[in-house]
């Protein structure tokens, strides 16, 4: 069973990220086979500054590194490195309708906002499916706004398949629940496009700023308060054990704790559990040529794969094997 997964690089990775994708990424890979991999040619689409999209990645890699992402048990790399990719993105486009890329929702919102669409945006669903088809995955684990992309897939698939026979495995969604709900400090959903997430590896001195402008009700220290209304505490369960959630609990309930204790008892938890991952990045960060490394060691393991499917497409198609 082969695992895949795809993350843009289009921003510092936030708490958002890693309750949402980040940690079920890493769990799986003791289980599976798994293929991850950063979608620059995805991020494109968006980031159109080239320093900004290098940092990006950058961070990106050594983040899922930091976390626990074993680049000898899962295939990790990046993109751009796989040229079959782009390869396969042209194949597929001449067997997919347009009426399919129409109906997806990033271009069609960006149309009806009356902006202007570029053709990667259309077109970045093909991407996605060369993404999944190209190494034969079964499972591609991703967020429930993917999921349209992962039919568009199967769709192509298929259609490729009707027209040139089995060539192509289908591939099946995996929606991975967000384990929780992650607030930002806006008690909104945590989202770079809102402008209100707390990211993994915030220096101390500014994560604890953000952690004091998380919103809040007014009431004062004396009043009792609802741990189950308060983003404070829907993030701090997403650190402390049951014990600590349960004694914090309390206190809310109790009255005579203000909101500010509650974001101390936060920083302190959000702090220790990624003390760790920090601790790690930090020592990838002294040896600059790392993240090159394991991203070409990855994406020599990626190709080798992704060859052999795209020979296969190429042979259907009647091009014949590529030249290497
Ligand atoms: N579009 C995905 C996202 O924004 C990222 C992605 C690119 C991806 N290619 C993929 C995810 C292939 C899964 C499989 O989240």
């Amino acid at each position: 069973m082969r695992v895949l997964s795809g993350v843009q690089p289009t921003g510092f990775p936030h708490w958002g990220n890693y309750f949402g994708a980040i940690r079920q990424h890493i769990e799986l890979q003791y289980n599976e086979q798994a293929f991850y991999f950063i979608a620059d040619l995805h991020a494109l689409t968006t980031v159109h500054d080239p320093k900004l999209l290098e940092q990006y990645t950058r961070e990106m890699t050594l983040t899922y590194l930091a976390l626990g992402l074993d680049p000898k048990k899962a295939t990790f790399f990046r993109q751009s490195d796989v040229p079959e990719i782009p390869e396969l993105t042209w194949l597929l486009m001449t067997v997919t309708p347009m009426h399919l890329l129409e109906k997806c929702h990033a271009y069609k919102d960006k149309k009806a906002k009356g902006l202007a669409a570029d053709a990667g945006l259309f077109t970045y669903p093909v991407l996605m499916a060369a993404d999944i088809l190209l190494y034969d995955s079964d499972l591609v684990p991703v967020g429930a706004d993917q999921v349209q992309h992962i039919e568009v897939t199967r769709d192509v698939a298929q259609r490729f398949n009707g027209l040139y026979g089995e060539v192509l495995t289908l591939p099946n969604a995996h929606v991975v629940e967000a384990t929780a709900k992650v607030p930002g400090i806006d008690g909104e959903k945590m989202s770079k496009s809102y402008g209100n997430t707390i990211d993994i590896f915030e220096e101390p001195k500014k994560l604890r700023k953000k952690i004091m402008s998380i919103k809040t009700d007014s009431k004062t220290v004396e009043e009792p308060k609802d741990p189950d209304t308060c983003a404070i505490f829907a993030l701090y369960t997403l650190f402390a054990t049951p014990e600590q959630q349960e004694a914090l609990a309390k206190r809310y309930r109790a009255g005579g704790m203000g909101y500010g204790e509650a974001k101390q008892a936060l920083y302190d938890v959000a702090l220790a559990y990624f003390a760790p991952a920090r601790e790690k990045k930090a020592q990838l960060e002294s040896d600059p040529g790392v993240v090159d490394r394991i991203l070409k060691d990855g994406a020599g393991r990626a190709r080798a794969k992704g060859q052999e499917v795209l020979n296969r497409v190429r042979n259907a198609c009647g091009l014949g094997k590529a030249s290497s």
